[in-house]
């Protein structure tokens, strides 16, 4: 069987490295990657492919930055007519970026197949853009593989067939735990930033609504200037958020923190595993926190991953600026949530959904 696999993203390159890696080994399917080109500078693209081992795209269709409807749109264009020359027997799409729901919705009208990895995530808050991809993504998708308990609750709630879902786990935390033991011994973070493991806190922030209000970024900024002069903290700054930086005049309010351009994968890793805790708006971010047993403030009102809530080290804490700085504060004093790994969350998760692909006959 032919397996067209998407990427667009960064976040979705830790996800396919695992599937693409088990894929090449079966003698049952045949693997091609494609790779929309959403995400294409060096420290957003290159390096994770390079770190991460995945094969060089035998596809690209260089779509590039845009409004959400242009990049989907744009993206549809240029994959439909690919579609038809390699006429793949099923695509797979993972995560929630417009690469995602695009090359859903291109195969769809195509009759081809969509497999789905990272289904079912909800965080019920339509002003995400990701969430119009999840929900749109699931509704087209043949094949639904989840993450968490939620993720199969929400699709048969939607009406999806029970037989479409597949509980696998999280491939995202299968890359982790096979680099995580190489990131502590080659990346040289700490050392040349002058970190103690322990010493510092990481935090990262690209949401629209977060850093696109001018009012909302700086409150957040406020909140995490106060909270630097009792931790160090490293801010690893995405291409958009810089963008805002600059455009809302807020270089004064980021002063006090050690800014850095978004890092290559070990380096990354080796920055989350070492913290005392781990500020956010991302959603990856949530469930590696939760497998390297490290405390997360999610600087969100909703979660979509509500399993790193309930059983692992993630708080909710949205963007006020005195919830901020109570919350990590009681992180400081008390250690913060300890968690556990969720069901699953085992390295294995890739190996699964090869398997279960292997025997699997689509429509
Ligand atoms: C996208 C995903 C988001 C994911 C995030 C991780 C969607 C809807 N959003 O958001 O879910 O968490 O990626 O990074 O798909 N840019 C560059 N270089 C690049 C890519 C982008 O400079 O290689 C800049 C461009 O100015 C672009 C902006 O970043 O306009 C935003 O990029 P875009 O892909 O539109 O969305 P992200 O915010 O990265």
């Amino acid at each position: 069987m032919k397996i067209l696999n998407v990427v667009g993203a960064r976040p979705n390159f830790m996800k396919i490295a695992p599937i693409m890696e088990h894929m090449k080994t079966s003698a049952h399917l045949t693997p091609v990657l494609l790779h929309t080109g959403q995400h294409y500078d060096q420290n957003m693209n290159d390096v994770f492919f390079d770190q991460l081992g995945i094969p060089r795209p035998d596809i690209e269709l260089g779509v590039g930055s845009g409004g959400q409807a242009w990049q989907v749109a744009e993206t549809i264009r240029k994959f439909d007519p690919v579609l038809e020359t390699e006429s793949p027997d099923a695509i797979l799409v993972v995560g929630d970026v417009n690469a995602t729901v695009a090359c859903a919705l291109a195969a769809s009208y195509r009759k081809i197949p969509v497999i789905h990895v990272e289904a079912g995530l909800r965080s019920f808050d339509w002003s995400m853009p990701e969430e119009i991809n999840r929900v749109v993504t699931d509704r087209l998708s043949d094949l639904l593989f989840v993450t968490e308990p939620s993720g199969r609750e929400n699709l048969l709630k939607e009406g999806t067939s029970p037989e479409k879902i597949q509980f696998a786990g999280n491939v995202m935390v299968d890359t982790l735990l096979k680099h995580r033991e190489n990131a502590a011994h080659t990346s040289r973070i700490l050392d040349q930033l002058q970190l103690q493991p322990g010493g510092y806190a990481v935090m990262t922030l690209h949401r629209p609504t977060n850093v696109d209000q001018k009012k909302v970024f700086a409150g957040i900024l406020k909140a995490v200037h106060q909270l630097s002069k009792q931790l160090k903290i490293v801010f690893t700054v995405h291409p958009r958020t810089r963008g805002r930086i600059d455009e809302f005049g807020l270089e004064e309010s980021v002063k006090s923190l050690i800014l850095l351009e978004p890092q290559p994968y070990l380096d990354m890793v080796q920055l989350m595993s070492q913290a005392q805790l781990v500020l956010t708006d991302s959603g990856g971010i949530q469930e590696e926190t939760t497998v390297l047993g490290v405390p997360c403030l999610t600087l969100r009102e909703n979660t979509e991953r509500p399993v790193t809530l309930d059983e692992g080290t993630n708080t909710l804490v949205g963007t006020s600026p005195e919830a901020i700085l109570r919350e990590a504060e009681h992180i400081i004093k008390t250690g913060g949530k300890q968690g556990r790994c969720p069901e699953l969350w085992d390295g294995r998760a890739a190996e699964r959904i090869v398997r279960f692909l292997e025997q699997w006959q689509p429509r």
